[in-house]
């Protein structure tokens, strides 16, 4: 059964002599087993109240029919590597459980608990600030998001357009748009994605493709993952291959001078001179802006960003300090080694991240480097898909980055992503050059500004409304 091919890497590639393979990605979104890759993108949050619920489930068929398949996506990304053809838009599209109710489709509803009770009621577990003050739509009732990604912005506005009005029809209401364009600059030659604190993100990405698997280097992390971690079966499908993803989106703005201004002051705090300087960032990231890992190498080494690393060898936090934001969020054996515990629990939290960056920025036309420094207007739209919102997200969230006491005592928040207050006075160490603080506290710079738990449901279930 199809269920049991999920327990290891999928060979998507398998699809044209595996009918059951064919049958999961035909029903299958795009933009789960892996990211879309576009540049641009317009998040509209959508609304059913007041209206006719047979007339949005119609409009909402309607859609469904042009959405790209996980399959279509994969074979258009394929031909893109061969021919440079960038294919068609994508198209995702997720509800809330409040959208579910809208619809009158509560036999549909997943189960997930978190999810049926939305991002709100998850709020004093999460430390986020009170959703009275999130941005519109946030702050009230939203029941469903399009995702809309392609390569221009023209395109997006165009599709933008065309969908708020042909879901018009069926009464389906704009809430709110969000857009997004991805931050590049040069490393090593080529454009990689940055978010807006200036650092290569996205390197670190769980893989449940077979074909992906084989293409990275993998003998100090494994990136390969069972497709069950991010895939659960989606209870409106329509066949035993119908599977749809729990989906968490969070408007984060960056206070870029916030966080750059602070950079210099633990710079200056641990004595840092010249190139060394960086270092203070590396310490906080866990990554140097240009994605080399700071357990790895004591200054940015301007190659590919590596994914292939591990903190075996620095199991006492040394070089890359526990709390830094990768090890946080990813301790990649830390609680194996300090606990004994199993390594499969921690992997287990890991989620699928397809976030992008919103607000415009000045930048380097040359090198892509971003030249300003806002303090507000920018951020990062976290958007992450998994099996199980409060294992993965919430887990990683409120037990790791907002908890002062992983994974040793007393070490204090995450430095980007933590929310609620750091009891503990947090001394920052540069091992490479001995340099110490007092009690340094950097946080703050990251704040929640809205966002929601959907479901990704199959593309059966959506068309199938009609
Ligand atoms: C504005 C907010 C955020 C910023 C600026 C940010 C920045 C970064 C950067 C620069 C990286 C390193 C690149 C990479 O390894 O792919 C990273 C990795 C990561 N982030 Fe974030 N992040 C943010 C929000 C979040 C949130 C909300 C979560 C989850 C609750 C999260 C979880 C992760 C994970 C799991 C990794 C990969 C770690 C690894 O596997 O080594 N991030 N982030």
């Amino acid at each position: 059964m199809m269920t049991d091919k999920l327990a290891q890497p999928l060979a998507w590639t398998e699809w044209s002599s595996d009918a059951a393979t064919k049958a999961l990605l035909d029903d299958l979104q795009a933009n789960i087993l892996k990211g879309h890759g576009r540049d641009h993108t317009a998040n509209l949050f959508l609304a059913f109240d007041g209206y006719d619920p047979d007339a949005a489930r119609l409009a909402l068929a309607g859609l469904a029919a042009a959405m790209p398949s996980a399959l279509d996506q994969l074979v258009d990304a394929q031909a893109f590597k061969a021919t440079g053809a960038p294919g068609r838009g994508v198209l995702c599209f997720v509800l809330t459980a409040a959208g579910y109710a809208a619809l009158g489709l509560d036999a549909a509803m997943p189960a997930g608990a978190a999810f049926r009770a939305g991002m709100k009621a998850s709020g004093g577990k999460l430390a986020d600030p009170a959703s009275g003050g999130w941005d519109t739509p946030f702050d009230g009732t939203v029941h469903a998001m399009l995702l809309i990604a392609d390569t221009t912005p023209e395109k997006v506005d165009a599709a933008a357009g065309r969908w708020t009005g042909l879901l018009g029809f069926g009464g389906v209401r704009v809430l709110g748009m969000e857009r997004g364009r991805a931050l590049r600059r040069e490393v090593a030659g080529e454009r990689v994605g940055i978010e807006n604190f200036g650092y290569v993100d996205g390197r670190s990405q769980p893989l449940f493709l077979a074909e992906d698997v084989a293409e990275e280097p993998k003998a100090n992390w494994n990136p390969a993952f069972p497709p069950r971690q991010f895939l659960v079966p989606d209870p409106g499908g329509q066949g035993s291959e119908s599977f749809g993803s729990y989906f968490v989106f969070r408007k984060l703005e960056q206070n870029v001078k916030g966080f750059k201004d602070r950079e210099e002051d633990l710079a200056d705090a641990l004595g840092l001179a010249g190139d060394d300087r960086e270092r203070a960032g590396a310490l906080v990231v866990g990554r140097f802006e240009d994605g080399t890992p700071v357990v790895a190498a004591g200054d940015p080494q301007n190659q590919p960003p590596p994914n292939d690393f591990g903190f075996d060898a620095d199991p006492d936090g040394k070089l890359c300090p526990f709390r830094a934001h990768i090890r946080k969020t990813n301790p990649r054996g830390d609680t194996e080694r300090r606990f004994g515990a199993p390594l499969a629990d921690e992997r287990g939290h890991i989620m699928a991240r397809r976030g992008i960056t919103y607000g415009e920025r000045e930048q380097d036309p040359a090198t892509g480097e971003p030249t300003d420094r806002p303090t507000g207007g920018v951020g990062l739209l976290f958007m992450a898909y998994m099996a199980d919102v409060e294992n993965q997200f919430e887990f990683t969230q409120a037990a790791w980055a907002n908890n002062p006491n992983f994974v040793a005592e007393g070490l204090g928040i995450d430095p980007v992503i933590g929310q609620g207050t750091n009891p503990f006075a947090t001394p920052w160490r540069d091992e490479r050059s001995g340099g110490e603080t007092a009690d340094f506290d950097f946080s703050g710079f990251v704040t929640l500004k809205g966002g929601e738990y959907f479901f990704a449901p199959s593309l059966g279930f959506l068309r199938n409304l009609a």
